[in-house]
């Protein structure tokens, strides 16, 4: 079995995969289209970052493709739905540098307070501009956190440990961590906080979340920080409010045009600002967390491969099943979500004396996932059963070995 990395993924990753039974080429750069298609024929596993887009063609013409590791936070690269209706589990790192990303809103959140850029820049321009006038200490201010999911509470923790007083905001019920308490409405939010910060995740639903509206509803003097997605935020409005002088100052890390190379000139009218600091994107950029992604998505490829766990898979129903003592064979069968399907399986099983020695089913959406443990030999007459029956999509016999037989329906091995 071939695995491909593109995208040069952390270097962490190969053990993995090699433990798993996979052989592994590196590729530096991205590859698309045909080049992809080309590079991808008798590739098991790809494993990308943001750039390479695996489409549905992609998914379509690529029929050894049975796994894909996207060794970054999003997806949006893949086609999920294509990737799930040929059985391919697709993982990512949801939180593995959610740590780094915390470490810099703590970071931004002091210097801001301390107004560091602008000593910084006055020094190396050669002026001793020794004042406390506008510079802050962080205890004791009220940090405001909207969107209270991985990052936000993770830095509720932080920022407590500093003596920062945390009240949080998000649309779905969650836990309040040590002393942070939960604001009702995000009114209530920007009315009590010296910092807001934003964390919400990127659905659609919050484009233009943070405008001129949300600005006034600020305490005045307030410090205000985007290390979420470019689109939530007006930069409009955020340029006035620092220059009339309202918010005190910003940390931006994400931007609703970025660059798509490091050769292109960075445009916004965020440029310039006093007490503004902007970074490019680099919030999860750290030797760290590359290397946390690089074992946790590693991790999950071999285990899928070895057994066909589907631990926090993007896109497969979530299984995990510890084989007994008696397993010979595991099945691992992804099936479109119809009533009856294992049912069906059961009793193709059942006809042939093949006993069953553990067994689980989970469905999302319209796929459906079954982990059979077989204790019996499987004779070649029930997997060709197995992949006609009309809602297969794609069957794996994995021995004790870890050792793979594939088959998709229709087509027995
Ligand atoms: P998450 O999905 O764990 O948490 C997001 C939270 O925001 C959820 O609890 C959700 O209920 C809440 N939320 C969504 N919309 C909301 C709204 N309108 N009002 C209140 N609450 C809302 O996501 P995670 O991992 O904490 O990431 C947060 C953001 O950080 C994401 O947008 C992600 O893309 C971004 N990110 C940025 C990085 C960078 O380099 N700057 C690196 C990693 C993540």
């Amino acid at each position: 079995m071939k695995a491909l990395l593109l995208e040069n993924p952390h270097t962490d990753v190969d053990p993995y995969l090699v433990s798993a039974g996979l052989s592994v080429t590196r590729y530096p750069g991205a590859l698309q289209g045909e080049d992809l298609i080309e590079a991808l024929q008798g590739v098991t596993v790809l494993g990308v970052r943001s750039k390479t887009q695996v489409s549905a063609d992609v998914i379509r013409r690529c029929p050894d493709l049975r796994c894909i590791g996207a060794f970054c936070i999003g997806t949006n690269q893949i086609d999920l739905a294509a990737a799930s209706n040929r059985g391919i589990a697709v993982f990512n790192a949801p939180f593995s540098n959610t740590r780094s990303v915390v470490e810099l809103a703590i970071a931004e959140i002091i210097a801001l307070l301390r107004r560091l850029s602008e000593r910084n820049r006055a020094m190396h321009a050669g002026r001793w501009e020794k004042t406390a006038s506008g510079s802050h200490e962080v205890r004791g201010r009220t940090l405001g956190i909207v969107g209270y999911g991985n990052i936000g509470s993770q830095l509720s923790v932080l920022a407590e440990a500093l003596g920062m007083h945390v009240v949080f905001y998000d649309k779905v019920e969650k836990l309040a961590l040590g002393n942070a308490r939960r604001a009702k409405s995000l009114d209530e939010l920007l009315a009590v906080s010296d910092i807001v910060t934003l964390h919400v995740d990127g659905v659609s639903s919050n484009r233009s979340l943070f405008g001129a509206e949300e600005f006034a509803k600020m305490k005045p003097g307030a410090i205000f920080l985007n290390l979420s997605r470019g689109f939530v935020v007006d930069p409009t409005a955020l340029r006035e409010n620092i220059v009339e002088g309202r918010i005190a100052g910003a940390g931006v890390d994400v931007f609703p045009n970025e660059p798509n190379t490091n050769d292109e000139e960075f445009i916004s009218e965020l440029r310039g600002l006093p007490n503004v600091i902007l970074t490019p994107h680099i919030g999860g950029s750290t030797v760290e967390a590359q290397h946390s992604i690089g074992q946790f998505v590693g991790t999950k490829i071999a285990r899928y491969i070895m057994d066909g766990t589907t631990d926090l898979s993007v896109n497969l129903p979530r299984l995990i099943l510890e084989p007994s003592q008696d397993t010979r064979y595991r099945l691992t069968y992804v099936h479109r979500n119809t009533p009856g399907v294992l049912a069906l399986l059961n009793q193709a099983l059942a006809e042939h004396g093949v006993n069953i020695c553990g067994q689980i089913l989970g469905t999302v959406a319209e796929i459906g996932y079954v982990i059979t443990d077989i204790a019996s030999e499987i004779p070649e007459s029930v997997i060709e059963g197995i992949t006609q029956l009309p809602d297969c999509i794609r069957l794996r016999i994995i021995d004790r070995q870890g050792i793979t037989l594939d088959a998709r329906a229709g087509r027995a091995f």
